[in-house]
């Protein structure tokens, strides 16, 4: 158990400190500047679908305050910044015409970090497919895969002389299991055999992806992000142990062993029977070389831990998760787990061996207002940044090679199917008048920092 206090004196001087964000969540200006529609716009359309029929429309207004933004990012003195492109505002119909004034917002971005002395770290896709692709079977079919390629290599050659640090998917197991398995999020569908063509075809774009931003973009570094949960069995029982592996391979494996050269889990495949992308022929020859494409860091996204327990008969997976006991929950009633990011951490540099290691999202979700004295008392978030800062040195101390560090989030902003109700900003957002203020959280954070680097 780590003592959950990290030491600004430890860590090296060239580490990433950084926050993070995304285009959907944050920029509003939905129907501006020739950007098209995206799954997400047509979602949050439909009734019913996302918490008090909220949609990005306008969510932070970023697109219309990007140098006050620019600037709230500068004074919380990290060194990077982590934001998705559009991909509707870059290819309106998802491949095909490129739409100038669209790129041009990216630039006016990376400009603005880059005279700020910040790193840009470019997403490329955080969720929002264009409908058009939608409309041809989405992530359901290889020919979004295809698009996928064809747009990486437009924003590579139109940003890569400045930007240098491209992460081509964020969390493909959402967007496959989310999107396409159970409906919580766009488009809304709910077929496991789809929403596992959509991982395959994920991944595959992904992997046709990476050699075009290196040729587009050469000598950038390209990773993916995942999201991934450290997974226990419930108690030492052999079947809570076995329940704990296909979790494992539900959530992580699937995505980081092809990623890594091993080809899909077997055991998945066959668990998963004629619902396989294999079973369904979808996985040709070749694929999974394409996949494993040589990367220059992982991603990970973490927010939690799996505690799983053997349900015979229980959904495709046999398997639930429990909710422990005793533990702290964040407002979306997710555990406060930070030991599992030590030992998450550890694992993935011991199976996997990444280049490098990067935390492209960590955070928590709490209900917060701004009191009479306008500040945010955001004290558990606070509580959750420090131990998992703490947790990731310990990772580090054991080896994990850990490069960087991005809060999520900068600001509130519209968290998908639960609209504006879940709050992660380390920043407070106003959604009536746009104010932003600084939460407690954002201040540990800014005099963290502060003392990292005054340290090294
Ligand atoms: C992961 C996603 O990448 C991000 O978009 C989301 O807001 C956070 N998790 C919190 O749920």
């Amino acid at each position: 158990m780590s003592n959950h206090t990290p030491d600004p004196a430890r860590f090296p001087a060239r580490f990433t400190w950084g926050v993070a964000t995304s285009a959907y969540q944050i920029e509003g200006a939905a129907h501006e500047d020739g950007r098209g529609p995206s799954i997400w716009d047509t979602f949050c359309a439909a009734p019913g679908k996302v918490r008090g029929g909220d949609t990005g429309d306008v969510a932070c207004d970023h697109y219309h305050r990007l140098p006050e933004d620019l600037d709230l990012i500068q004074g919380l003195g990290v060194n990077a910044y982590r934001f998705s492109v559009a991909w509707p505002r870059v290819l309106p119909q998802g491949r095909g015409a490129v739409n100038r004034a669209g790129l041009d917002f990216y630039d006016r971005l990376v400009d603005g970090l880059l005279t700020r002395g910040i790193v840009p770290w470019a997403t490329l896709y955080h969720w929002d497919l264009p409908q058009t692709l939608e409309d041809e079977g989405g992530w359901r079919v290889r020919g979004a895969a295809e698009a996928f390629a064809e747009y990486a290599g437009v924003v590579a050659g139109a940003l890569g002389d400045r930007v240098r640090h491209f992460i081509t998917l964020n969390e493909p197991w959402c967007s496959a299991y989310l999107g396409y398995g159970n409906g919580v999020h766009a488009p809304g569908a709910s077929d496991l055999a789809d929403s596992f063509a959509a991982s395959h075809h994920l991944l595959l774009a992904h992997g046709l992806a990476v050699p075009v931003i290196r040729e587009a973009a050469p000598g950038a570094q390209v990773g993916i992000t995942l999201n991934l949960h450290h997974t226990y069995p419930a108690s030492d029982s052999a079947a809570d142990h076995a329940a704990a592996r296909r979790g494992d391979g539900f959530q992580n494996r699937w995505y980081l062993d092809p990623l890594y050269g091993r080809g899909y889990p077997q055991d998945m495949v066959q668990l998963l029977g004629e619902a396989s992308p294999q079973a369904r022929g979808l996985v040709r020859p070749g694929d999974e070389d394409r996949i494993a494409a040589p990367t220059d860091f992982l991603g990970v996204n973490m927010y939690s831990r799996a505690v799983m327990q053997d349900a015979p008969g229980e959904g495709w997976l046999h398997a639930r998760q429990i909710r422990p006991e005793g533990s702290a929950y964040t407002g979306f009633d997710w555990e406060v787990a930070p030991d599992s990011l030590t030992d998450l951490l550890v694992r993935l540099q011991r199976d996997y061996a990444p280049g490098a290691i990067y935390i492209t999202e960590n955070g928590s979700t709490y209900p917060d207002t701004v009191s009479e004295d306008g500040t945010v008392h955001d004290g558990e978030r606070t509580r959750y940044l420090e131990s998992h800062l703490a947790a990731m040195q310990a990772a580090m101390s054991q080896g994990a090679k850990v490069r960087g560090y991005f809060a999520w989030s900068l600001m509130d902003n519209f968290e998908w199917a639960e609209g504006y109700d879940k709050r992660f900003g380390i920043v407070h957002v106003d959604f009536d008048t746009q104010a932003r203020t600084l939460k407690q959280s954002g201040r540990w954070y800014r005099d963290f920092l502060a003392q990292a680097r005054e340290t090294v």
